[in-house]
């Protein structure tokens, strides 16, 4: 494996392929404005696609559930992210997750980009055109890719302030959109291997809060991913595991202003956040929780 360069691409799966001395080789990039939200007008629990849904069918207070998107809206704009909002579709059950359906960044030349994602539950495919419509919309080019299984931004996590892609997969994303997805970005990818039911998509167990920091659960990864995570953020902070399960803890969206938003029912993790320097938003998003998403799921970067 050659040296990772600044502008390099090429898929990292081990941790002696990690060339780069120091995170600050790799190119820069600016961080996300803002978070388009999707409304939760249509959020409802029909099937187990994930295990936090098991036992929850039918089981969504909506009013609920629209005081909780509320809230976390109004966090965005707490912590300086621009709020934009798309319509749910009805019978699109999931669409309040739009982590999902697509994957946004900046290309080199700084322009906003959008890729679709191919998601593995048909009734979740619905989704996309939607959301690639917005975006187009809002003046995104889309580059698609023809990997089948890929669930967007929920796997594919922006290093932040760097171009450097953490790359989940192993549930719902096939390894080798990524050898896609790099090109795309001309950044390179860093493959994490999901090691558990629970954690299924890689924002559910990794939070990137800056470029330094992650926030993990460290028993959703492999020692080889451990290993990458190790060499490349500074600082790890490791997120109880209980936490990390039952109030899906790591799905916290950081921000530039040093804010890190966390589902709430996690005192332990957002002690470690505050001690580590940070300001702890912290939002009740149980309604959510029920069907495996929280505060990260909820949104999708704007650029
Ligand atoms: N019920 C949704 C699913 O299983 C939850 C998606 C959560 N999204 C995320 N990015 N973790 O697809």
């Amino acid at each position: 494996m050659p040296p990772i360069r600044p502008h390099g691409t090429g898929i990292i799966d081990l941790p002696n392929q990690w060339r780069v001395a120091a995170i600050d080789q790799v190119a820069p990039m600016r961080l996300p404005t803002g978070a388009l939200m999707c409304t939760p007008d249509h959020f409802d629990i029909i099937d187990v696609k994930n295990p936090h849904m098991a036992g929850n069918l039918g089981a969504i207070d909506r009013s609920r559930a629209r005081r909780q998107w509320e809230s976390l809206g109004s966090a965005f704009g707490h912590a300086c992210l621009r709020v934009d909002v798309i319509p749910s579709i009805l019978g699109c059950e999931d669409m309040v997750f739009c982590a999902n359906p697509v994957f946004t960044g900046l290309d080199v030349d700084g322009h906003r980009v959008c890729v679709p994602a191919r998601m593995r539950h048909d009734s979740r495919q619905r989704e996309t055109p939607a959301l690639v419509a917005w975006f187009q919309n809002a003046g995104y080019s889309v580059h698609t890719v023809a990997t089948s299984l890929f669930e967007g931004g929920g796997d594919a996590v922006w290093h932040p302030g760097r171009r450097l892609i953490w790359g989940g997969y192993g549930h719902r994303t096939d390894p080798a959109v990524y050898e896609e997805l790099g090109p795309i970005f001309q950044a390179p990818v860093i493959r994490l291997k999901l090691m558990s039911e629970h954690f299924y998509h890689l924002d559910t167990c990794l939070c990137a809060v800056d470029e330094n920091t992650a926030l993990i659960n460290p028993a959703s990864f492999d020692e080889s991913g451990l290993g990458l995570i190790r060499s490349v953020f500074k600082r790890v902070i490791e997120c109880p595991a209980d936490e990390a399960i039952g109030a899906l803890a790591c799905n916290a969206v950081a921000t530039a202003s040093g804010a890190v938003i966390l589902p709430a029912g996690a005192p332990r993790t957002a002690g470690l956040l505050t001690k580590a320097g940070y300001s702890v938003i912290e939002v009740d998003t149980s309604e959510f929780q029920k069907s495996g998403g929280s505060c990260y799921c909820m949104k999708m970067w704007l650029w």
